[in-house]
């Protein structure tokens, strides 16, 4: 069963950054691990559904030309606008994942400590949209909590394991430790070898 919506309407309806994302050192190094982990500095067009108050937005931010970040509570949007008011490069919508998804193709899709909120299905479903979404050789990145937490369906590992199975993605790269997991995978339907980012710059 997908956690219920009234999970995070209960959240936000009782504190404006639930989950303590613009004040913890925890986040703030993942968050660094996240986009040092970026394949490319630039970035066309990038997705980041479940986007909440916009911490890890405004550092994405600095390596796209468009970005496109999206949560289904719209205080969360609210605060994510507020937060990226002077980048006009970032647009921010209310918007609920599966059943809701952009138009167009997107060259890096973000996905932060928002798949384990899904069934299986469900969570199928929004990894097919964000591969059919992505263009050939762009990149899908995913961080997940690996500690247990009763409302999610599956850890940062788990989603991993997953992410490995699908045959339109090769993966990058992978950083484990105790507390998440973070992937970072290429669509790469053709088989055709993918370039690292030593290899992209002609050092390897
Ligand atoms: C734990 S927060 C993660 C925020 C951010 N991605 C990060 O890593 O800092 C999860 C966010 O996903 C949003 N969310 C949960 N289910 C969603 C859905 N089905 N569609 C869009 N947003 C969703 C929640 O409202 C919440 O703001």
């Amino acid at each position: 069963m997908n956690t219920p919506a009234s999970y995070f309407d209960h959240q936000y309806a009782h504190a404006a950054d639930p989950w303590h994302l613009s004040e913890r050192w925890y986040d703030r190094r993942k968050y660094n691990i996240t986009v040092a982990a970026l394949p490319r500095p630039r970035y066309l067009r990038a997705f980041e559904p479940g986007c909440s108050v916009g911490v890890l937005t405004r550092l994405l931010a600095a390596h796209c030309a468009g970005l496109l970040s999206t949560d289904r509570i719209p205080s969360a949007v609210e605060a994510a606008t507020q937060r990226t008011a002077n980048l006009d490069h970032v647009t921010v919508r209310q918007m609920t994942v599966p059943e809701q998804w952009p138009e167009g193709s997107f060259d890096l899709i973000v996905l932060s400590e928002l798949l384990y909120y899904f069934d299986s299905t469900a969570r199928t479903r929004l990894i097919e949209q964000s591969v059919g979404s992505l263009e050939e050789g762009c990149h899908l990145v995913t961080v997940h909590w690996n500690h247990p937490v009763a409302e999610h369906t599956c850890t940062g590992r788990d989603i991993a394991e997953h992410l490995d199975t699908v045959p339109e993605l090769k993966r990058l790269a992978r950083y484990d430790d105790s507390d998440f997991t973070l992937t970072v995978h290429e669509h790469n339907g053709d088989a055709a070898p993918v370039l690292s980012p030593a290899r992209a710059e002609g050092l390897a």
